[in-house]
């Protein structure tokens, strides 16, 4: 059985999806051991209780430096014991401890095609914005393990999804939800729980299922 903890700070759509694929079975031998959320306004904890998992609030503003906050998170995550960490729409670097002690087993959902409109200052929004802006025809969803870079790490699947004429940043962001993001996380998830995904000079392998 994988124990995934999912981090969170907003809407919670994608730990939605995560909840329905455990529930549902999509996403076998897994099971949410914890949600974390940095923002205590998160209707993502509302979600996480409705669905009778631990959920927590770990706001920097709760603790005098950065530090301080670092260590509580790295705390928090600790006492669930994860095999492995979600990062779904968190926007929080991470402290470079909590990396170093879970390299490998710390993946993130962004919502674009990496190395398109990623990096610092590429979140929620504001990477639609910016794919809209540019006039590209085709964005989408990338799963990646996290390193420390922002947005830098090893791939694991990615999905494309048409840009329509019309679009707004708010469709745009919808339509790679649904369309992408709430797919290639749970299938992800889905293959690590299968023991599928192995990262080899910095890049993922995904072996084929057993015949
Ligand atoms: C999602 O679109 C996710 O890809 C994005 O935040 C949103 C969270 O929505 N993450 C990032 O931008 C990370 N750089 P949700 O709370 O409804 O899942």
């Amino acid at each position: 059985m994988l124990r995934i903890t999912v981090c969170v700070s907003g809407g919670g759509t994608n730990l939605q999806a995560i909840i329905d694929g455990v529930r549902q079975g999509s996403i076998p031998n897994t099971e949410i051991a914890g949600v974390i959320s940095n923002n205590g306004n998160a209707y993502a904890l509302e979600r996480a209780r409705q669905a009778g998992i631990d959920a927590v609030c770990v706001s920097p503003r709760s603790y005098e430096d950065r530090e301080r906050f670092n260590e509580a998170l790295l705390a928090a995550v600790d006492r669930t014991s994860p095999d492995l960490i979600v990062l779904a729409g968190f926007l929080v670097v991470l402290p470079s401890a909590l990396i170093r002690k879970y390299e490998n087993r710390i993946i993130n959902i962004h919502p674009s095609l990496i190395p398109s409109f990623c990096g610092t200052g590429y979140y929620g929004l504001k990477v639609h914005e910016a794919a809209l802006a540019r006039g590209v025809k085709v964005t989408g969803a990338t799963v990646h393990f996290v390193d420390e870079g922002t947005d830098t790490g090893p791939i694991i699947m990615q999905r494309a999804v048409a840009v329509r004429q019309g679009d707004t940043p708010e469709l745009l962001q919808r339509r790679v939800m649904e369309e992408a993001e709430w797919i290639i996380l749970p299938e992800s998830i889905a293959l690590i729980a299968a023991g599928r995904v192995s990262v080899e000079d910095g890049q993922v392998k995904i072996t084929d299922r057993e015949r």
